[in-house]
């Protein structure tokens, strides 16, 4: 099966956008983590990244067609966006949230993530290694 990973904005920057916070890891070096992971158990993923909401909403509708199960950081539009969420609920399978830094010990305006509303589990603060650990879960929840 497919698992979509999806990344919202400026983490196309990811490597070079404050190392401190996110690390040196790219998001080539996540995918090749990730894929590792998957085939592991029979499964393969797809990463995408964009700057734009509506191409994250577009994809999101993509996946009700080629997707089993969806991991995404949807980045700063987890606290603002309405539309990815609505987008996520028209989605069946599992979906699991993913903030590489630890967004409850950043500025309040991260604490809340409407994107949480629908994931079915929330990693955060775990670095990048939280990719892969987002794909493992699902690997569990697909069997
Ligand atoms: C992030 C946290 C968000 O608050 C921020 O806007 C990001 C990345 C993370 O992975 O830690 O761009 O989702």
């Amino acid at each position: 099966k497919t698992i979509h990973i999806l990344n919202g904005p400026n983490l196309n920057l990811l490597g070079q956008r404050q190392p401190e916070i996110y690390g040196h890891d790219t998001l080539a070096d996540i995918e090749v983590a990730c894929a590792a992971v998957a085939a592991e158990q029979g499964h393969a993923v797809r990463l995408f990244q964009s700057n734009h909401e509506g191409e994250i909403v577009d994809q999101i509708h993509a996946a009700r067609r080629d997707a089993a199960a969806i991991v995404i950081n949807p980045a700063a539009y987890s606290h603002t966006s309405v539309a990815i969420l609505d987008a996520l609920n028209s989605f069946d399978g599992p979906v699991i949230e993913v903030h590489i830094s630890n967004i409850h010990k950043r500025e309040s305006f991260r604490h809340h993530s409407y994107v949480s509303l629908r994931a079915d589990g929330v990693i955060a603060g775990c670095g990048v290694e939280g990719y892969a650990l987002a794909v493992q879960r699902i690997c569990s929840l697909l069997g």
